[in-house]
């Protein structure tokens, strides 16, 4: 079986040239299908993360009066300005989490970078880096770039919570770094506070980092989200990532931010500096426009989202061959089917054959396998047209 889309749909990746670290790696296939979408028309995306409303008007009229009255067009410093990262210390401290404005946040070009930063900082090649599965595909291929070795501990399938003793059996000499992502994508599920603290323990009594990356902390549906960087004394095993992407509808400014200590945060500046010098300047500042905003509340968002999540369950419960977990959080339904195909034929399938842009499930690591991700962020007109649409693939198609 291919593991990527590209590949199987056809794209040439031959080139004599290539490092080995690429070699191994392969594009998100999230990113995949929404490439392989583009060559067909009229298609409904439940492919890639993006939250349906618009950037808020009041970030972009202030962004455009910017720009036209001052000028924003320089390099900032590669931490970031130091306006942005004092709101950001504010907001930070609402989470629980105390960090210095002029040592320990780095502005980056949306937490991926932060992450791969992180990754870059801490992993040496044959490194161990646990990661929880199903779980974010570029957590695997950042982890692959890095040289280091993804080992999956595999969630619970009942409810997709963490495996405390499977984690344990996990942990070796070599485990360098785990990767805590809460709300989880691609399941939603929502890790308990009790299973983060157990995690941070053992991080703690065998030296790992943890590199925790929340980008869908504001979006918890059912339950309480608690963020693992809050945790006292465990300040030097963490790096933590957050977003603007999905909390503000800003996934095209690619603007997030990093935690770390300032020992830790400067070896990263290095990896920032060298693949970007800084983030951009105009995303910065609408960063600033977005943290001074009243749309930081977002409960509005969060209530359009949890009527499409309702939606979209009720919908899937009316096609035969499919089964989910409930999602708590994020915007993501990970259904399984019983249909004989591996995800990314089958992903491939139903875009050919009734437009539907859907993730394959290997894409989430090993037992992602005989799933697909539904991400339900769009117009809940879409997320009907979508669920006619797979009803009749699933229960017509041979
Ligand atoms: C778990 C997770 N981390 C990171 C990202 C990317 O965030 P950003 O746009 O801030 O780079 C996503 C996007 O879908 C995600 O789901």
């Amino acid at each position: 079986m291919n593991n990527s889309a590209l590949e199987a749909y056809g794209k040439e990746f031959k080139s004599d040239n290539v490092a080995k670290r690429v070699l191994g790696t392969k594009v998100s296939p999230i990113k995949e299908m929404r490439i392989i979408a583009q060559d067909y028309n009229n298609v409904i995306s439940f492919g890639q993360g993006i939250p349906y409303p618009d950037t808020p008007t009041i970030i972009k009229e202030k962004l455009s009066k910017m720009l036209i009255e001052k000028d924003i067009s320089k390099y900032t410093v590669s931490p970031g300005l130091l306006e942005l990262r004092e709101k950001l210390s504010k907001k930070l401290s609402r989470l629980g989490i105390t960090a210095d404005q002029n040592k320990e946040i780095l502005v980056t070009g949306g937490a991926m970078e932060g992450i791969f930063c992180a990754i870059m900082a801490t992993v040496n090649p044959d490194d161990e880096v646990i990661l929880f599965s199903p779980g974010f595909s570029s957590h695997i291929e950042q982890v692959r770039l890095a040289g280091g070795k993804p080992i999956f501990s595999f969630l619970k399938e009942k409810d997709w919570g963490i495996d405390i003793d499977d984690f344990k059996k996990k942990i070796t000499k070599k485990t360098k770094a785990v990767i805590v992502s809460n709300p989880n994508n691609p399941t939603g599920s929502l890790y308990s506070k009790k299973d983060l603290i157990q995690i941070a323990k053992l991080a703690k009594e065998n030296n790992i980092i943890i590199i925790s990356d929340d980008p869908y902390n504001f979006l918890v549906y059912e339950g309480e989200y608690f963020s693992i960087a809050s945790i006292p004394d465990m300040k030097e095993n963490i790096i933590a990532c957050f977003s603007f992407s999905k909390e503000y509808a800003m996934t095209g400014y690619r603007i997030g931010y990093a935690f770390a200590t300032e020992g830790m945060l400067n070896q990263m500046m290095k990896i920032h500096d060298a693949c970007c010098i800084c983030a951009s300047s105009l995303s910065q500042n609408a960063a600033i426009f977005a943290l001074d905003s009243p749309i930081g509340t977002t409960d509005g968002i969060k209530k359009a989202l949890d009527e499409n999540r309702k939606m979209i369950m009720n919908g899937l419960n009316g096609i035969k061959g499919l089964s989910y977990v409930e999602p708590k959080g994020a915007y993501y339904i990970f259904v399984k089917y019983e249909k004989k195909a591996d995800s990314v034929s089958l992903a491939i399938d139903i875009l050919k054959k009734v437009q539907v842009e859907v993730v394959p499930g290997s894409a989430f690591g090993p037992n992602g396998e005989r799933h697909i991700r539904l991400a339900f962020g769009c117009r809940p007109e879409k997320i009907k047209e979508g669920l006619l649409r797979l009803k009749k693939y699933f229960e017509n198609v041979k």
